[in-house]
């Protein structure tokens, strides 16, 4: 069995947490149950990272394509969100965990929004890990939005189309201050991105796993990053070139 390497710790860990409505079903439970037993394992998660020295933890909570689910379980699901921001403060600030988010901010209802600065706010000096939210938050938006910015740029002479480098556009995105996912893990069994950090994932590790979000552990994130230290990342080149 392979131990974990506590010096090749990923940088950067995403995760997509999927299967809360599932978890659900499977214990007879309502949708919104399943949620809330998944704010449980963020808890965890967050906990588990921040002792392994994981720099940077993104989880993605509420994409741009979740405000069309019914309307009653997203209010539950802003009501869940402003309970954990709450509760969670007085231990993000005990870890220096500063919180962030990224997303379309504006389209989240007014408290939410209130808390979700506030909990920025009074974080902003802890630097020991940084919990990112996705919170409405879609990657083709996001690299729309980018666009439009640049657009707003060039036609006031402050950028020229020969000076928009990879580099410069990714300062353009919601993610501007913080580094590209090593890692992103899936629950839940389904094999795709929808729709999360399009541009920020194009050299990250993915990992898909069956386990539905409310019951993954930290045995298996420390399980998932073991067989990630396994692997060799080439970026493009060859075996011999990265050793
Ligand atoms: C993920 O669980 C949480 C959110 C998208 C908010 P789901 O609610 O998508 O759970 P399933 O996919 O229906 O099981
Ligand atoms: C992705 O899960 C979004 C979040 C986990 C917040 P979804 O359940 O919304 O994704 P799809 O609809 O299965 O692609
Ligand atoms: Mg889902």
């Amino acid at each position: 069995m392979q131990r974990l390497d506590m010096k090749k710790v990923p940088r950067h860990i995403a995760i997509i947490m999927d299967g809360n409505g599932r978890w659900a079903k499977q214990n007879a439970l309502k949708r919104i149950d399943g949620h809330r037993k998944g704010a449980e394992a963020v808890r965890s998660v967050v906990r588990a990272c921040r002792a392994m020295g994981v720099n940077y933890l993104t989880l993605y909570a509420f994409s741009v394509e979740n405000w069309s689910r019914p309307a009653a379980e997203v209010d539950a699901l802003m009501v869940l969100l402003e309970k954990f921001l709450i509760e969670e403060l007085p231990d993000m600030l005990k870890n220096d965990i500063r919180f962030t988010v990224i997303g379309n901010v504006e389209a989240l209802p007014g408290n939410v929004r209130t808390i979700l600065s506030d909990t920025i706010a009074k974080t902003g000096q802890c630097s020991s890990m940084t919990l990112v939210l996705a919170l409405s938050y879609g990657g083709r938006d996001e690299i729309v939005n980018a666009v439009r910015n640049i657009l707003v740029e060039g036609t006031s002479g402050r950028l020229s189309p020969g000076e928009v480098t990879k580099e410069v556009f990714s300062r353009y995105l919601y993610t501007r201050d913080i580094p590209d996912p090593d890692l992103l893990i899936r629950t839940s069994g389904e094999y795709r991105l929808s729709n999360f950090l399009l541009w920020q994932s194009a050299y990250t590790e993915l990992y898909f796993v069956k386990t539905l979000w409310p019951d993954f552990s930290e045995k298996e994130l420390e399980d998932i990053i073991i067989d990630y230290q396994g692997r060799e990342r080439r970026f493009g080149l060859t075996s011999d070139q990265i050793r």
